[in-house]
């Protein structure tokens, strides 16, 4: 069976209370959204998004420690995640592998901790503009999926997202054969890696956007979209969630 889609949104450092009125107006208009739909806030955010998006709409932390718990100040647990109200957890997000130095054993380590705590885990992975210049991408990508999905990574607890760091926050989007490209090898590089590897959710995420959504989403192994600044907005979240839904 094809794997269910889904439509994830990482609003990254954004947002605040009066912000929870998008997963208001998308809970609103999109009832029965025809594809799985995911929106990470802030951490702080999560316990009272969780009270307003009802059954339509999951809710995910950006990140969690690789402990169960303990003398970690300013960190969050992936119990304490799943405690406020959070299904799935992103991890290995580009902006953490370069802004807090995350390697891809630190991201294996957090995914054994959220799979431990009952999260989902969306690994993410993606070359950098340099890489793909230098014809790099595919090990890049091999290298890293190897390196940051922990034993005991089902269909059912790992969704990876595959977002080039070129093309986050930047409008620019690589073309469908490239990305057609990465998802195959991903596809088939999570053969004997992780159990029922054909189920696996494989997200494109970069510069998403519902001018692009359609085509994207008709690219073979792609299953959905991790989106940062088109999530902020219903408006703009809504009609990628539709067109997910149609694809
Ligand atoms: P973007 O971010 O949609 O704003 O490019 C995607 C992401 O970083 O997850």
């Amino acid at each position: 069976m094809a794997p269910r889609k889904l439509a994830a949104g990482n609003w990254k450092m954004n947002g605040d209370l009066a912000a929870l009125a998008e997963i208001d107006a998308l809970v609103a208009d999109y009832p029965a959204p025809g594809c799985e739909v995911l929106i990470c806030p802030p951490a702080l955010l999560i316990h009272p998004a969780k009270a307003r998006a009802g059954d339509a709409i999951a809710i995910g932390g950006q990140d969690c420690h690789a402990d169960a718990s303990g003398a970690h100040t300013g960190d969050i647990a992936a119990a304490q995640l799943r405690d406020a109200g959070a299904t799935h957890v992103i991890l290995g997000h580009s902006e953490r592998r370069a802004d807090h130095g995350e390697t891809d054993a630190t991201v294996a380590a957090k995914a054994a901790a959220a799979h431990a705590a009952g999260l989902v885990a969306i690994i993410c992975v993606g070359e950098t503009e340099a890489q793909r210049d230098a014809g790099e991408t595919l090990a890049v990508i091999a290298a890293q999926l190897d390196g940051s999905i922990p034993d005991g990574a089902t269909a059912a607890n790992t969704v990876i997202a595959y977002e080039p760091v070129w093309a986050i926050g930047t409008g620019r989007t690589p073309t469908t054969d490239q990305i057609a490209e990465v998802h195959a090898l991903m596809r088939e590089r999570l053969e004997g890696k992780v159990a029922d590897a054909a189920g696996v959710r494989l997200l494109y995420g970069g510069s998403v956007k519902p001018a692009n959504a359609a085509e994207i989403f008709a690219i073979p192994h792609v299953d959905g979209a991790l989106v940062g600044g088109a999530s902020l907005k219903a408006a703009d979240f809504g009609p990628i969630i539709a067109a997910l839904a149609e694809a």
